[in-house]
């Protein structure tokens, strides 16, 4: 598949299932997240995969962090956040790792490893699986950060979880690009 046709045909997939990409499909997949533009060469990416039966602590860590926030949870709100991380064999943390920098904003650095999650979808697409963005309450969420043991510069901006299609795609989305487009001449 060439670049174009395989940004122009990714499709976010919430059906997913086994299998994930290998540990050796997924590291080419990284070298391309690895080439996100990166001002002043920060480096602000941390992915942090979570295979098989370590979603099930990532499902707990979810629970202990919404507990730790809000003192109703329902039954069906912690069974939820139980489950979230099972619902695809892989899943990728996104993790700004922050830098104080006096050129380069904290905004920056997570666009930068914005550009980074998108090169991993479009680079797990372009092998034959499928992944979709989540975010949601486990995200931008300083007690998060802290119960995944990272340092406190770190953001979690994010999870790809990523696997193989079950076949439910939605159809892509038709733009009008003169919308989205405008020429100073
Ligand atoms: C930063 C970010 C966060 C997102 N968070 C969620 C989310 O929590 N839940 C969800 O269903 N979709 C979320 N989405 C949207 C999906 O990832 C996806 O983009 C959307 O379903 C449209 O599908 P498409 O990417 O194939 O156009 C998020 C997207 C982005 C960029």
């Amino acid at each position: 598949m060439d670049t174009l046709t395989a940004i122009q045909t990714r499709n976010s997939i919430p059906h997913l299932e086994g299998p994930a990409p290998t540990h050796e499909q997924m590291r080419e997949v990284y070298k391309g997240a690895l080439r996100a533009p990166d001002h002043a060469r920060l480096r602000p990416w941390k992915f942090i995969e979570v295979r098989g039966e370590a979603r099930e602590r990532l499902g707990k860590t979810f629970l202990e962090t919404a507990n730790s926030l809000e003192e109703n949870l329902t039954d069906g709100d912690k069974d939820k956040l139980l489950k979230a991380p099972l619902r695809a064999p892989m899943v990728i943390i996104l993790a700004a790792d922050i830098k104080h920098h006096p050129k380069v904003p904290e905004i920056e650095q997570i666009i930068s490893l914005g550009a980074a999650a998108q090169n991993i979808l479009l680079g797990i697409h372009e092998i034959g699986f499928a992944g979709v963005w989540r975010t949601g309450k486990m995200a931008f969420n300083p007690r998060i950060t802290e119960k995944l043991g990272l340092k406190e510069n770190f953001q979690i901006i994010g999870y790809l979880y990523i696997g193989t299609s079950m076949g439910k795609e939605k159809p892509l989305p038709e733009h009008d690009l003169n919308e989205f487009l405008e020429f100073w001449n």
